[in-house]
């Protein structure tokens, strides 16, 4: 096929590079933004008087029927024709002819693509944005499903002290939080309008730079036409989101897997969204939370690799940059998934209350309790936290916990001791007695609960404001 910049070739492309060079296989998902970008160019071009008003409605008119085309199957796109944009301008053409060899004009594609990709992350992450708020939904509802579990609090990942499960939940939610709000900031870098940089320098054409955001809803132009084809920050910056975010989505799949291990069978996760094993009759693999924390390794590759392509790049394009493409599009595609897929088994998932509760009976998670008691009648922390200690090394070699201590026995590692140590030192009173701000204790949790869903309310409104948008 005779290539749209074929003017000052005497032979044609080698086939393999065709192969090599070409976006095609990836870019095509960019159609609507290509082509809703073009119908903005052409209306411009012709309201600033470089085309007709004829023209404009030729190439508007034609391109309305190759989004048809594209949305019912009836389109086939081209390796030799390189990209979504040469693939559609060229389909453009022979269907109206020399008005199509118009729609170039004052244009180039390094500052076409850049639009397309800003166009399309945006839209991206008025979908994502709404996953996450889904899934910080599904976490608060769990939290709210057992609003008085007890479990052991873990660092080190050695039992400290207990906490409730809905303060664990709510830990997640906030960590959501802060990744809603990343995303708030890729979308800023994204809502910044490229076109009109041509293809470094600006162009020679009156055109007016101002229509196009509008029609497309920018709220922001680059200031500078090379900045404008060679920026790649907002994908970056939209990676390092992601990466920040399946990072998250990793540790808690850690713990879910955990947890639902027989040693530990604090859950249990709906067959629903288990898979079981070709030879062991008895398996169910908790399959989800293991790929979701094995994606978080490709998904930071992408990151690594997107910093190194654009790492010692000259002004302004380089073809290196057609490979911010396909770790982006694999990225959106890989967070979609997992945040579905979680929100989905976190609502499935069942809390097994009395493996909590029967962990806690046999350790030593009140021994900060204790120390603190001993505080509170007067001793300083230090020697406190030495007598509970001692208490601890005993009730070991004794095979005892510290409620199994009788006040005889308490009383021969200090005096202070009395009758009241056994209700200070229960679970529930471990609990209840964390009451500092953000603490564990219900109602700490209770007043985190509605600062949640205060939260979730704030962000509802970025989502419309996202959306609004949309093409
Ligand atoms: N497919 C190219 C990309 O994704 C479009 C821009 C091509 N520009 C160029 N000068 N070859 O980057």
């Amino acid at each position: 096929m005779s290539k749209l910049w074929g003017g000052r070739f005497a032979k044609n492309t080698d086939v393999m590079v065709e192969e090599f060079t070409s976006s095609i296989s990836f870019d095509s998902r960019m159609y609507r933004q290509d082509i809703a970008g073009s119908i903005a160019h052409a209306t411009m071009l012709a309201n600033c008087g470089i085309i007709t008003q004829e023209d404009a409605k030729l190439i508007t008119d034609g391109l309305k029927g190759i989004l048809a085309d594209i949305e019912a199957g009836n389109f086939s796109f081209e390796v030799s024709l390189e990209d979504i944009h040469m693939n559609i301008e060229k389909r453009l053409t022979e269907r109206i002819g020399a008005a199509g060899g118009r729609l170039h004009t004052a244009r180039s594609r390094n500052d076409q693509v850049a639009l397309d990709t800003h166009m399309y992350v945006r839209e991206q992450v008025a979908d994502i944005a709404k996953l996450l708020f889904d899934l910080q939904q599904a976490i608060l509802d769990t939290a709210q499903k057992y609003p008085e579990v007890i479990m052991p609090g873990y660092t080190h990942l050695q039992r400290a002290q207990p906490i409730l499960f809905s303060h664990h939940m709510l830990a997640y939610f906030f960590m959501l939080e802060r990744d809603f709000r990343r995303l708030g900031g890729v979308w800023e870098s994204a809502d910044i309008m490229p076109l009109g940089a041509g293809a470094l320098a600006g162009t020679t054409f009156p055109i007016d730079r101002e229509q196009v955001a509008r029609a497309l809803k920018f709220s922001r132009i680059y200031e500078n036409s090379l900045d404008a084809v060679s920026d790649r920050d907002y994908i970056l910056e939209f990676l390092s989101f992601a990466s920040i975010l399946m990072m998250h989505l990793s540790r808690l799949s850690e713990e879910i897997i955990l947890w639902s291990s027989t040693e530990f069978s604090f859950i249990e996760l709906d067959d629903a969204h288990c898979t079981g094993s070709s030879i062991m009759p008895q398996k169910k693999n908790p399959d989800v939370s293991e790929l979701v924390r094995g994606k978080t390794g490709r998904v930071y590759g992408h990151l690594m690799a997107m910093l190194t392509v654009a790492k010692g790049l000259p002004l302004a394009y380089n073809k290196d940059l057609q490979e911010d493409k396909e770790g982006l599009f694999d990225t959106i595609d890989t967070v979609k998934f997992s945040l579905t897929v979680y929100a989905a088994m976190l609502r499935g998932m069942k809390v097994n209350e009395k493996a909590m509760r029967q962990a806690l009976k046999t350790d030593f998670s009140n021994a900060t309790d204790m120390a603190d008691y001993l505080v509170k009648k007067g001793l300083p922390f230090r020697q406190a936290h030495e007598v509970a200690g001692k208490c601890v090394a005993y009730c070991l070699t004794e095979q005892k916990t510290l409620t199994d201590l009788s006040l005889q026995e308490l009383k021969e590692f200090s005096p202070l001791f009395e009758d009241d140590i056994l209700e200070a030192i229960s679970i529930e009173t471990c609990v209840a007695a964390r009451n500092s701000l953000g603490g564990t204790s219900p109602a700490q949790v209770g007043q985190t609960l509605g600062v949640a869903k205060s939260v979730l309310e704030k962000q509802q409104k970025r989502l419309d404001m996202y959306t609004k948008t949309n093409l």
